[in-house]
Formats: C-alpha cells, sequence, structure tokens
C-alpha cells in the first residue's frame, strides 16, 4: 500500500479547507495555538512509518492521556475498577455533570472527565510519585525521554477548571474519591497537560495496536486488557460523537481538546492526527475528516 502518498493526499486536501473549526479556549494556554496545523503520523505493525504535515510540532494531548491513566490503573487494581466506574456511553458532552449525580458518583466511563478524576484518583493511592511516575509510564511506553508535562497548560487549566472543580466535589460527596479534591484535580491537569507530537502519539499508543507491546516488542498490557481498552476507546473515545465516529472512522480512538487524536486497527497499525480546530462537540474536525479519507482510502477499518 502507498501509505506516504495516501497521507500526502489526504493533508493536500485538508490544508486549505475553508472550515477548520475552533481551537478550544476554555483552557486560556490552548487559545493561543495556530489552527492552521495539520500533522497525521502512522506507524504499521510491520515496523514502517510515515508522516506528513506538522508530525513533529509537540501539542497539549488532554484527554487522549485518559486511555494511558486508565491503562495504569487496571494494571494496578484489575476488574475491581469497574466498582468505581461505568463502561457504558454517556451520550452527553465530555464535562456534563447531569448524571454523575442522577447515577449516584459512579461515571458513565472512564473517558468523561469525572470518569477519569477517579482513574486519577485510583493513580494516587498506588504511585510513589504521582506525576513522575505517570511522566515515566509514558516515556517508557514510547521510548521516548523527551515527552513532557506542559506546565502552562496544567497552570492556565488549574486557574479556570471549574467544572471539573464541581465534579470532583460531586465525586467526593458520593464517597468514589479517597483524596483531597485539590491533589486528584492537580495530578488530573497535569496528566491531561501532557505534550506529544503525532510521532510521539502514535508511537505511544503501539500498544493498543500490537497486543500490549510496545514498538520494540517490549510487553506493557496482556492482550485481555487491550481488547477491553479498545472497546472502551470505540464506545467512548468521542464522548456524544462515538457514533459518529465509528460510523465515519470504524477504529477505536481517542481525542483531546488540543486537538488530537490517535486511532488503532489492532493488528494492523497505530496512527495519529493533530488539527487544532475543534467540531462543536470538541473534536479535532479535520482530525477526522483525515481518519475518515485513510479508512476509506485504505479500506482498513474494523468494519
Ligand atoms: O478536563 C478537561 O476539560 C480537559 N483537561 C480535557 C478535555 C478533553 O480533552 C476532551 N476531549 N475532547
Amino acid at each position: 500500500m502507498e501509505y506516504q502518498h495516501i497521507l500526502e493526499e489526504i493533508h493536500t486536501t485538508l490544508q486549505n479547507s475553508p472550515q477548520k473549526g475552533t481551537v478550544a479556549s476554555y483552557i486560556p494556554e490552548l487559545g493561543k495555538v495556530n489552527a492552521d496545523h495539520l500533522g497525521i503520523y502512522l506507524f504499521t505493525l510491520d515496523g514502517k512509518e510515515y508522516g506528513t504535515g506538522h508530525f513533529d510540532i509537540p501539542f497539549s494531548v488532554q484527554s487522549i492521556s485518559k486511555v494511558l491513566s486508565l491503562a495504569k490503573a487496571l494494571d494496578f487494581v484489575g476488574t475491581d475498577l469497574w466498582k468505581r466506574v461505568d463502561v457504558e456511553p454517556s451520550g452527553n458532552p465530555f464535562n456534563f455533570l447531569t448524571l454523575l449525580e442522577l447515577e449516584k458518583g459512579i461515571p458513565r466511563n472512564p473517558f468523561i472527565n469525572a470518569g477519569a478524576l477517579v482513574i486519577s484518583d485510583i493513580l494516587l493511592s498506588h504511585l510513589k510519585n504521582p506525576k513522575e511516575d505517570f511522566l515515566n509510564y509514558v516515556r517508557e511506553l514510547a521510548e521516548d525521554s523527551s515527552i513532557s508535562y506542559n506546565e502552562d497548560v496544567a497552570a492556565s487549566e488549574k486557574a479556570t477548571g471549574y467544572r471539573n472543580t464541581a465534579a470532583a466535589n460531586l465525586l467526593k460527596s458520593f464517597g468514589n474519591m479517597e483524596h483531597n479534591v485539590e491533589d486528584v484535580l492537580d495530578f488530573y491537569f497535569y496528566q491531561c497537560s501532557l505534550s506529544m507530537n503525532c510521532r510521539q502519539l502514535a508511537r505511544t499508543f503501539y500498544v493498543f495496536a500490537n497486543s500490549g507491546k510496545n514498538v520494540s516488542g517490549k510487553t506493557f498490557l496482556p492482550p485481555g486488557l487491550v481488547k477491553r481498552i479498545n472497546a472502551i476507546m470505540l464506545t467512548c473515545g468521542f464522548y456524544d460523537e462515538a457514533g459518529e465516529f465509528a460510523f465515519e472512522v470504524g477504529l477505536p480512538g481517542k481525542s483531546g481538546v488540543g486537538g488530537g487524536i490517535v486511532a488503532v486497527l489492532p493488528g494492523n497499525y497505530c496512527i495519529s492526527t493533530w488539527a487544532p480546530g475543534l467540531n462543536e462537540k470538541g473534536n479535532s474536525l479535520l482530525g477526522m475528516q483525515a481518519l475518515e479519507m485513510f479508512t476509506t482510502k485504505t479500506k482498513l477499518s474494523i468494519f
């Protein structure tokens, strides 16, 4: 398959698109990013890699980090985790709070903000130096020690994270948070501030395409767990647009409000995109279009 050619075709088609979406500004630091960036990177499981556009510029991965924190938390507590978080699509935005009240503090899934806050709480119970240990985990997955947090982004979200503060307090009131609300939020904002470029992101998520083994074949997760995490990416990775992503793209994937998307075809490839402009559901507008074009042109989706 002419992957490089396909990626370049997609990039050429989309880079002059008149509609680029809107850069997230509810985290003020993210609002400074130029909407014109567009990068795509692909790792195939036969050891080849292909990139086009701005694939080497770091961006804030935001909610994409929730997949990595879930993987680490499952490593520690196994299926007990599901007593505290469900695995159903929420059909609502990532920061929606009403369901949490109605469902007595059990978040619908680990990728909406409330669910990710419970996962952060679990990691605080099991990691000795949470921020450092989590960063090292990500660096080991990607085998890249240059991956870091962006402290300006973390501070910016901390200063304006009113809805996450509300979610954390609700979780605490229902007894589904062990640690202090402030400590959980601080760790969560750091986790979301992880900064990676498209190549690093696709390298990190290679384990989800490769039954739990990273780019050099080192085992990080049992295949059974990868199966579960990919299922949750497919059903919940795009919040109230998860159906649309499955319909258009047909891959397990995860988005972030920094404009990144990563998606996998298990046993075949891992692909990442970055285009900072978001659609009205908070997912990268051009990123979704790029992935739709990729799976349509290659005929390689899970369907
Ligand atoms: O908690 C938040 O609102 C952000 N740190 C992450 C949200 C996000 O990336 C949603 N995904 N599209």
